[in-house]
């Protein structure tokens, strides 16, 4: 006789997307996600109005979610949040909602870790569309405005850091160079569609050596300003005149940066099944040149879903699913934390 299938509610607030997502074993019904539009006229995420917004956005997008889902709320089995890393004031908005939820329906309520939740997304499937996923063990890259690591995965919750960037995430790479060239909050996915016509060799940018498989990117955002500044100096429409060049540059050097450490990092471990996770996995050329390496490499790749790239709750609802049959369930003290908690 088949299981009980199992509904799960995904909430995640940890920077300035409001997200909910109603998730049947590991199959994703509903993933519904307000996006903040207030930060762009301030060039990034202010804290204070990300949080404002959670609260307004939290009760509509999860409702949205339910009815997309078509299922009534006390069909639930658990509640899952993200408890972190991300701004305070924005995980407690929906921790909070979290646990008063789980106490009123009298259902589990379950954590999850963000960046965790970012690599599960690999797992979630279209309900009567299956699809592969990766097998254990398997190396990914999860790439954020946040966070730049190389992560090995020997289960679905062990999981070991073995590379991480110093200072900037790529996401953050992106979307500095994008303002020093004017362009909107968040940069990368203009810098990647205006990519799309330039030449990636026009100007050369270096690339940071670190020790072992970490990742430095400090460096190129501030070679990148003082070569904009010079040149501005020369020709003040240099920025328009050479958008296209510019922004296929930048985002070749950035990939280059990526992938030199994910290479090193597969042939290291001998690990050749290979993920890409986060914002930056949006990114169209570090999915082609993912891509690329099947044939190249003989790796085994896997790209998300262009909605489980960016932040979502269908990430925190599979989570939330793999901590259900476990009975990992959390206590209603726990507080969010702001920085990662793993090694
Ligand atoms: O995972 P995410 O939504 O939020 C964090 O957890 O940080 O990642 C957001 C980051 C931003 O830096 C954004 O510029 C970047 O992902 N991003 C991209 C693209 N789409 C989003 N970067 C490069 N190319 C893209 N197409
Ligand atoms: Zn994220």
């Amino acid at each position: 006789m088949p299981g009980k299938d199992i509904y799960i509610l995904g909430i995640e607030s940890s920077c300035d997307d409001t997200s909910a997502a109603v998730i049947r074993n590991n199959e994703l019904l509903s993933n519904i996600t307000a996006n903040q539009n207030i930060h762009k006229r301030y060039g990034g995420v202010v804290p204070e109005l990300a949080s404002r917004s959670h609260q307004q956005n939290i009760i509509p997008v999860i409702q949205a979610a339910l009815d997309k889902a078509n299922i009534k709320k006390n069909k639930l089995h658990a509640v899952s949040f993200t408890r972190g890393p991300g701004l305070l004031g924005s995980l407690l908005v929906g921790t909070s909602f979290a646990k008063a939820f789980s106490l009123g329906l009298a259902i589990p309520l379950i954590e999850a870790d963000h960046l965790e939740a970012h690599v599960l997304a690999h797992f979630i499937q279209e309900p009567g569309m299956p699809s592969a996923v990766p097998s254990f063990p398997f190396l990914c890259l999860t790439v954020s405005g946040g966070h730049t690591q190389i992560v090995l995965i020997r289960d679905y919750f062990d999981m070991e850091i073995i590379g991480r960037t110093i200072d900037d995430a790529a996401g953050e790479a992106f979307d500095k160079a994008a303002k020093i060239m004017g362009l909107p909050y968040p940069g990368g996915p203009f810098i990647d569609r205006y990519a799309q016509t330039g030449n990636p060799q026009a100007f050369r940018f270096p690339k940071p050596r670190v020790a072992g498989l970490d990742f430095s990117f400090s460096g190129l955002k501030t070679s990148f300003l003082y070569f904009i500044r010079d040149r501005l100096k020369e020709d003040p429409h240099f920025i328009e005149k050479h958008l296209a060049d510019l922004c296929a540059s930048i985002q070749q050097n950035i990939v280059d940066i990526l992938m030199d450490n994910l290479i090193r990092a597969a042939d290291e471990t001998k690990i050749s099944i290979i993920a890409i996770a986060g914002g930056v996995s949006a990114n169209s050329l570090l999915r082609q040149t993912i891509m690329d390496q099947q044939t190249l490499r003989s790796w085994q790749t896997f790209t998300p879903k262009f909605e489980y790239t960016t932040d979502n709750a269908a990430m925190i609802a599979i989570s939330g699913y793999f901590k259900y049959l476990r009975k990992e369930y959390a206590g209603y003290s726990l507080a969010p934390y702001s920085r990662s908690i793993r090694s």
